[in-house]
């Protein structure tokens, strides 16, 4: 297999190229404009070019000289709140950026496709957990553009035989002994809640106390990212029997923001003191994945579901890299 991997500079696209490359892969190639991501966070053999997914040429070039043939798409803007704030930045990079990337890759002769896609497609859903039949129903641009370029793969496969699996990512976690999670701003909830306990931030907000939950806070389905990145993996496999696949991936464990809290509280033995805060707009209350397609259809199962093993991974990771990346 080789394959060009976009965003592979990035918190989940580096396990997804530490995955691929463990798996055997003949070539890795991680197409990547830093503008998020981290050089050093891409592990040898992978090659890092970087470069615009939109420019078209670069792709056509890169897909061609390295007898790419699949590619796994994971550059993406990706923050609910921003994109309510910025949706054009969201149109531009998700949809009209990433179509580019699409149509110069089947081009160039690439048949298939891997994309990364979002919880955030069902909106505020009904019920839980979340099959992928529920109605989607995206409720911010970043849910919006993801969900649109579900669609063009969807046609890109009936009308030139793209193969693709669309993989809906609930919450990403934890990290491996070489990446982990580092975002400028952070705004995830693991990692803040490891700052305060490493000496950062004095607390964590909770945003939000008075949520239809057993203790008020939101709850989430959190995903160790070596299980997710082994997802995309199995992905590739499975395209050869199914051609267009969208798969939800997720625990199926919910857990509330105090969890996440008593569990870091645990793990690193700091008490993490919390502040309540407002409620941030366009959180769901409960969003947990009913993964039971992939397990049946790809035997994906997770390894690291517990969370103190996920929070546990985080944590070593920040202590093992106290300064973050170095570029
Ligand atoms: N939270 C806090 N305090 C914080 C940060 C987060 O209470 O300082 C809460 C959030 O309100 C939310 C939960 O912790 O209830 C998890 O928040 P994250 O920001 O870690 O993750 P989200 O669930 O908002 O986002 C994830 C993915 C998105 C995806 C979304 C689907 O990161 O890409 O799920 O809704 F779109």
């Amino acid at each position: 297999m080789r394959a060009l991997v976009t965003g592979g500079a990035g918190y989940i696209g580096s396990v997804v190229v530490e995955e691929l490359l463990a798996e055997g892969a003949d070539a890795v190639i991680v197409l990547d404009d830093l503008s998020k991501g981290h050089a050093s966070a891409v592990v040898a053999p992978a090659e890092l070019v970087r470069g615009a997914i939109a420019d078209r040429e670069l792709v056509t070039k890169l897909c061609r000289d390295h007898a790419i043939d699949v590619v796994v798409h994971m550059a993406a803007s990706s923050l609910v709140g921003e994109s309510v704030q910025q949706p054009a930045r969201y149109y531009a990079n998700n949809v009209t950026a990433g179509l580019a990337l699409l149509d110069a890759a089947h081009a160039a002769g690439v048949d298939r496709f891997v994309f990364s896609s979002t919880a955030a497609v069902y909106g505020e859903p009904e019920r839980t957990p979340i099959t992928e039949n529920f109605a989607v129903q995206p409720t911010n641009p970043y849910g919006d553009t993801k969900l649109a370029f579900e669609r063009a793969l969807g046609w890109y496969q009936r009308a030139y035989g793209m193969r693709f699996a669309s993989l809906r990512y609930f919450n990403a976690a934890g990290a491996t002994a070489k990446n982990g999670e580092q975002h400028a701003p952070e705004t995830h909830l693991i990692p803040l809640v490891l700052d305060v306990a490493r000496g950062g931030s004095p607390h964590v907000a909770i945003f939000g106390d008075d949520y239809p939950t057993p203790d008020g806070t939101c709850v989430r389905d959190y995903i160790h990212v070596s299980d997710l990145a082994r997802a995309h993996v199995l992905a590739i496999g499975g395209m050869a029997a199914r051609p267009a696949r969208i798969y939800n991936l997720g625990c199926g464990g919910g857990f509330s923001v105090r969890q996440v809290i008593d569990v870091a509280r645990e793990v690193t033995g700091h008490a993490i003191p919390v502040q309540i805060a407002p409620r941030r707009a366009g959180d769901p209350a409960v969003l947990v994945a009913d993964s039971a397609r992939i397990q049946h259809e790809l035997d994906w199962h997770p390894a690291r579901q517990d969370l103190r093993a996920i929070v546990g991974d985080a944590w070593q990771w920040l202590l093992a890299h106290p300064q973050g990346y170095p570029s």
